[in-house]
């Protein structure tokens, strides 16, 4: 199937079930300061799911432009991209989850539609907890419509959405399906990465409110979201997005400058693919932007740099991003004509920033090399001089700090940064919102949340718990640990709790520096795989609650800390299992 096919008979599908049609919103919202980029198709609807009458209905469909800057770490995989589209009906205080429910079934299954066998679909609903009454509606639905009852599995936090910390939110039910060409098991189990999440149908009943607590929406809505290039790789038995006709031409096109080919070279290409798109679609939004230091123009200057860097590594010679962006144009203009009309504006901020970046590159990557042979860490003065001189955003010397196994005093290159630009304390944050490694109260709050996160779960799972990786931003922690299943609520519960008793307890933070052997004798966790300095600084929470090598920043009582929430528990990796947390207030 080609990806013009499934746009189309989705619209053409919600059509005829009385939906309007609206246009994509831009990828940079307008009135709301709170999110940098549009990140699902119901952002720009917020005003309309509490209530606003919307001009065109109570039913409406579309194909909207998403960035997400979270998966960054991720792009190359199969699944994620920073740019991608979502395919959304809504109802907005109209039909609920009968219809919405046997609609999505109705579309995913019926002959002259996708005509997916039922076999290869199963389905998640929301377990339920204290407030929020288990969904049994919603799984009788997909029974009455010829579901087995072992395709539907009942889940925690990830079946109820919220965009964000607070507004309109609800219980939702999930469709996966079975990617792989082997048969398809009888019992559905969400864990497994053969089945893939392509639809969400979020019952958005509730708002949540700054307090964290959750009151009923004046409206019932329906808020669904599936994945455009997920579904069409599940839809062509693809791999990925990238071997279908979204991505094939600029694939097949970096293949010709590189001379190399997609199955030596497939995730530098997937990444080179993913952020040059991404950089065509910011560029020619139509709020567009253009690359800088700052906000949303950071994010689309660490896009393309990395894209050149990339594209160098694997030999494309001279400048090339012109030759895909003109690619991406011929291609997506037809649904998205803002690109057609801003096609000079694309070309032009793309030669400029790469002709900028181009003539700092080799010299910044000598320089780097150089600092990299002489220590173990880029102290923050060392990573601000290859960011201010050649032009490095911080991320991509960590990247390459990485690849030779060394640390990037990332705080450090931040009091720098402030340092030299002058900037006030609140205008600062505003700018290493964007990505830039940030030393925030948020962020510091979130570190020490870690530290007794990761202690938490040796008390309450088991005792050889080790961190496999973290990263923090202001909005939350993500913490990577071994361990071979999926957790239970009720661990979850215990984790939050035990998480939550010490911060009650109002320990203090200790800070120590020691030499790295010492720090290992007095019983200090590091990470798995990480070389540390000669020399490294220890934090200890309580007398002896916990104990780890880290940079810090951390807060220096616990009290400080809120109230954990896990919000998201997932496999990252064979063995490893993934949690997101917030602090609450
Ligand atoms: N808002 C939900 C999501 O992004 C469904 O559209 O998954």
């Amino acid at each position: 199937m080609k990806s013009s096919e499934l746009k189309q008979k989705y619209l053409d599908f919600f059509k005829n079930k009385g939906h309007t049609i609206i246009p994509s919103a831009s990828l940079i919202p307008v009135n709301d300061p709170s999110v940098l980029f549009n990140t699902a198709g119901m952002q720009p609807l917020v005003p309309f799911l509490i209530g606003q009458k919307h001009p065109q209905g109570k039913r409406l469909v579309n194909v909207q432009k998403c960035l997400r800057t979270v998966d960054f770490d991720n792009i190359g995989d199969d699944t994620h991209h920073t740019f991608f589209q979502m395919l959304g009906n809504w109802s907005l205080g109209d039909y609920f989850k009968k219809e919405s429910i046997a609609w999505s079934f109705e579309f995913l299954t019926a002959q002259k539609w996708l005509s997916l066998p039922i076999d290869k679909l199963a389905f998640t609903v929301y377990q339920g907890d204290k407030v929020v009454p288990k969904d049994e509606e919603s799984a009788e639905i997909w029974k009455s419509l010829g579901v087995f009852k072992d395709r539907i599995a009942y889940l925690g936090k990830d079946n109820f959405w919220s965009a964000g910390e607070k507004g309109p939110c609800g219980p939702s039910t999930e469709i996966f399906y079975w990617k792989s060409k082997s048969k398809t098991p009888k019992v559905f189990d969400a864990s497994d990465n053969n089945w893939v999440e392509i639809w969400n149908n979020v019952f958005m009943t509730y708002n949540r409110k700054e307090d964290g607590t959750l009151e009923p929406l004046k409206q019932k809505n329906v808020d669904t979201g599936m994945g455009y290039e997920r579904t069409l790789a599940a839809l062509t038995g693809e791999q990925s997005a990238y071997e279908t006709d979204l991505f094939l031409p600029l694939i097949k096109k970096i293949e010709e400058l590189s001379k190399k080919t997609y199955a030596s070279e497939k995730k530098n290409m997937r990444i080179i693919a993913d952020h040059l798109r991404a950089a065509v679609f910011l560029i020619g939004d139509q709020n567009g932007i253009v690359p800088s230091n700052v906000d949303q123009g950071y994010v689309l200057r660490r896009l393309i740099r990395k894209a050149i860097r990339l594209g160098k590594l694997i030999g494309i010679g001279g400048c090339f991003t012109v030759q895909i962006a003109e690619i991406v144009v011929k291609e997506y203009k037809d649904s998205y004509p803002e690109l057609h009309q801003n096609y000079s504006k694309i070309l032009f901020e793309l030669e400029k920033e790469e002709h900028k970046f181009n003539s700092t590159l080799e010299q910044g990557l000598k320089e780097f090399d150089k600092i990299a042979v002489q220590s173990k860490m880029i102290s923050g003065k060392e990573a601000f001089l290859l960011f201010q001189s050649y032009g490095f955003p911080l991320e991509m010397t960590q990247e390459l700090a990485v690849e030779k196994n060394i640390k990037v005093d990332a705080v450090g290159f931040k009091k720098e940064f402030e340092h030299h630009q002058e900037l006030s304390r609140v205008g600062a944050e505003q700018k290493f919102k964007g990505g830039l490694s940030d030393a925030s109260a948020e962020t510091t709050k979130l570190h020490t949340a870690t530290h007794i996160l990761n202690e938490a779960l040796r008390k309450v799972l088991k005792e050889d718990i080790k961190q496999r990786g973290s990263n923090i931003t202001s909005e939350r922690l993500r913490f990577d640990f071994n361990f071979d299943r999926k957790l239970t609520e009720d661990e979850i519960q215990k984790i939050e709790a035990e998480v939550n008793k010490v911060i009650k307890e109002k320990l203090e933070v200790v800070r120590e520096e020691m030499p790295v052997e010492k720090a290992f004798q007095s019983g200090a966790h590091g990470e798995f795989g990480t070389k540390y300095p000669p020399k490294v600084s220890v934090y200890t929470v309580g007398k002896n609650y916990s104990k780890e090598i880290c940079m810090g920043p951390h807060v220096k009582n616990t009290s400080e800390l809120g109230r954990l929430k896990i919000i998201k528990e997932k496999s990252s990796a064979t063995g490893i299992r993934r949690i997101k947390a917030v602090l609450e207030k």
